[in-house]
């Protein structure tokens, strides 16, 4: 039987800790699902992604630890998605540890530890320094 494994992120400009926590999710099961925010979903948590979604999703399907991307338009669907997914293990990164436990009613839930020093954010404002440094 296939183990479907779930996550979920806004994965805005890609980098080498979202590989990871991709790669070892995979690593986990057989077929990896990717729950990504909605552009609407990120703006009601106050997160501002530089890539759109139809950009973000493009990317993601590109690697080849993905098996599908299903939209994340609210915290409410996970419990849904479980079901309607037939998931076997859930997911996050250790920055959420503890958040999701309640899922553990229906599958298991894994937090991978974190990889260290980089992150989109990180990225962006390094991106907008240099910006600024170039231009004066
Ligand atoms: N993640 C990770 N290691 C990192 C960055 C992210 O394991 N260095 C994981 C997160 O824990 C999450 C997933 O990647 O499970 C998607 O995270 P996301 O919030 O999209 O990425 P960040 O780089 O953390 O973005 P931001 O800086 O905007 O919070």
């Amino acid at each position: 039987m296939t183990r479907t494994v779930i996550t979920y992120g806004t994965f805005d400009v890609v980098h080498i800790g979202h590989i990871n926590l991709l790669r070892r999710a995979r690593e986990l099961g057989d077929r990896l699902v990717v729950g990504l925010s909605t552009d609407e979903f990120n703006s009601k948590k106050h997160k501002s992604a530089l890539l759109n979604y139809a950009n973000r999703k493009a990317v993601l399907e590109a690697i080849r630890y993905v098996d599908l991307v299903i939209p994340e338009a609210s915290w409410e669907q996970k419990i849904e998605d479980v079901k309607t997914h037939g998931v076997a293990v859930f997911v996050m990164g250790d920055d959420w540890t503890g958040k999701f436990d309640f899922l553990r009613d229906a599958c298991e839930v894994v937090y991978l530890p974190r990889t260290a020093e980089i992150s989109s954010t990180e990225i962006k404002q390094t991106m907008v320094s240099s910006a600024t440094s170039a231009s004066t």
